[in-house]
């Protein structure tokens, strides 16, 4: 009688322990472990394709960019300011102060355009933007790092790379 009493409590935690090991293994024990995980200052998420944001513009890619996007900030001398620093910050140790190509890690890269040149003068305003946000071949994207507002000031800070 002992025994089985025993045996009981023997089988009856023997269950209980394949039971919390059953659960353990269960894929949603570990879901948050396994996720697409970022490491800390690495990058951040961009949104999945076709997510659309609530209350933000949809995110094109250039050729979109370049035929649907206008400026939507008017120019204004503050606006040229913020360009400007935001310019000698993010853009001027490759483009030069000047825009010329110049600055000091621009020797690194060949074809740095010369953003006062025609060719690029001549590029709209979305196209722009869009180039600023995606980067290009060498050229870092600021998707992260600037906002909208900032992307559009610089678009207009450029400008005034424009020769007469
Ligand atoms: C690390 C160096 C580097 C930095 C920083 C950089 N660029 Fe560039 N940029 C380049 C290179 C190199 C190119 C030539 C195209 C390419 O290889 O990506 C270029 C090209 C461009 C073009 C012309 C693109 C084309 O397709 O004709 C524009 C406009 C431009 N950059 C603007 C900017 C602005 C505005 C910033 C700052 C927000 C910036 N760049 C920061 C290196 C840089």
């Amino acid at each position: 009688m002992r025994n089985r009493k025993a045996l009981a409590s023997m089988l009856a935690s023997a269950a209980l322990v394949a039971g919390a090991v059953t659960l353990l293994a269960m894929p949603w024990s570990n879901d948050m472990a396994r996720g697409r995980a970022v490491a800390p200052q690495t990058m951040m998420l961009l949104p999945p394709p076709d997510t659309l944001a609530i209350g933000r513009q949809r995110i094109m890619d250039r050729i979109e960019a370049d035929g649907r996007l206008s400026n939507p900030i008017a120019t204004s001398p503050e606006v040229l300011k913020q360009g400007r620093a935001l310019f000698d910050t993010h853009c001027a140790v490759c483009h030069g102060a000047d825009g010329g190509g110049g600055g000091p890690v621009g020797k690194y890269f060949s074809g740095i355009p010369n953003l006062s040149e025609p060719a690029i003068q001549g590029y709209s305003d979305g196209l722009i933007y869009s180039i600023i946000r995606e980067g290009g071949f060498n050229m870092p994207g600021y998707a992260e790092t600037l906002s909208p507002a900032e992307r559009w000031a610089l678009v207009h800070m450029i400008r005034t790379f424009r020769q007469p």
